[in-house]
């Protein structure tokens, strides 16, 4: 049997002057790539998450930028990079809580920055260039993750993870699942159990299929059972993704993490937050200052169903993250290594 850990999900087109991704809000059911090639096009495919994952938004940010930069019709570099920030600014509104986003949005302006009085045309290969570091960067990255993750699991273990941070959510391997495809990979089994993750299911539609299509004894599970599976020792992990690492280590991921990580603590389950450096942001001080999104209340009310399974008109409350406290936390995994308590200090030195 042919396990498949690589997905080809983030692409330029032919023509090289637009993106082709792997339309995740339309998985399991359809495997539809789609085109991208305007800015509103670009922006509503991370709004809508037909492109989704921190690490991701961040790759498809960057690729857009030099996109939509080719598309700036003007010969003077003040000009441009007055144009270029824009549409950076307009690609970075689309979604507020992972830091990735902007990080490589800013990645690709310093790129314009740096090269004051250039003529437009001799600082776009530039672009495609800082782009393509972006990409390069996050597979080393994720590679580095799944080694250290992988270094505490044996063979055998139980894993229950929370939303989706596999590869789709990244370059490759991904970050949270990493550790399990890579074991996969050398030949290693793992009990993954997957949370469904409401409202949105990236648990169900996306983890789940990612892991069975590389061959990985996954179950899905309500998120309200993961108490149970935990009770059961079925669980020897906790293995969750991120979406912004605040300085003191509080992490924001998909709305039910923290809930998780006080299961784990209540049954001693070590509980790990695996990310790339580029997921820490230390001009945040604590998870209070990050930013949740909000997201549409039909969401909860309307999605999935043929049918409304809450009354009409029913008041709803949407966060799309929640802030797991520092305290609840085992290790943070990045590719330079596991951080430990007191995060203030470990993240700091590992950035500097
Ligand atoms: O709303 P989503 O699906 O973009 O939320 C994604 C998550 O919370 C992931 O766990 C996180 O981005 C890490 S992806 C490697």
């Amino acid at each position: 049997m042919q396990y498949n850990t690589t997905i080809d999900h983030i692409r330029l087109t032919d023509d090289g002057r637009g993106i082709v991704i792997l339309d995740q809000s339309q998985l399991p059911n359809k495997t539809e790539y789609v085109e991208l090639r305007t800015a509103e096009e670009m922006y509503g495919a991370i709004k809508t998450l037909r492109v989704r994952g921190a690490p991701v938004i961040g790759i498809f940010a960057a690729f857009a930028a030099y996109c939509l930069g080719l598309q700036i019709e003007c010969c003077d570099y003040e000009t441009f990079l007055k144009k270029f920030t824009g549409t950076a600014e307009y690609l970075s509104s689309s979604r507020p809580t992972a830091v990735n986003l902007s990080w490589a949005l800013n990645r690709m302006v310093e790129t314009v920055r740096k090269r004051p009085g250039r003529p437009p045309s001799q600082i776009i290969p530039d672009l495609l260039t800082e782009a393509r570091a972006i990409l390069e960067e996050d597979i080393a990255m994720c590679l580095a993750i799944s080694e250290f993750g992988l270094s505490l699991l044996k063979d055998g273990d139980g894993i229950l993870t929370h939303c989706n941070a596999g590869q789709i959510a990244t370059s490759r391997y991904g970050t949270a699942l990493g550790p399990i495809l890579l074991g996969r990979e050398r030949g290693m089994q793992f009990r993954v159990y997957a949370d469904e993750t409401r409202p949105l299911l990236q648990g169900a539609r996306l983890t789940a299929w990612e892991l069975q299509n590389a061959g990985v004894d996954v179950t899905l599970i309500c998120d309200n059972m993961a108490s149970m599976v935990m009770k059961k020792g079925y669980v020897q992990y906790c293995f969750v993704g991120c979406d912004r690492i605040a300085a003191n280590g509080d992490t924001a991921n998909k709305i039910g993490t923290s809930g998780v990580a006080i299961m784990a603590k209540h049954y001693g389950i070590p509980f790990y937050v695996l990310g790339p450096t580029s997921t820490i942001d230390l001009a945040t001080p604590t998870g209070s200052e990050i930013e949740i999104e909000l997201r549409d209340p039909d969401e909860i009310r309307l999605k999935w169903y043929s049918e409304p399974m809450a009354p009409r008109g029913v008041k709803c409350y949407n966060p799309a993250f929640d802030v797991t406290d520092n305290s609840l936390i085992s290790g943070i995994i990045t590719e330079k290594g596991i951080c430990r308590a007191p995060y203030s200090e470990s993240l700091a030195a590992l950035l500097k």
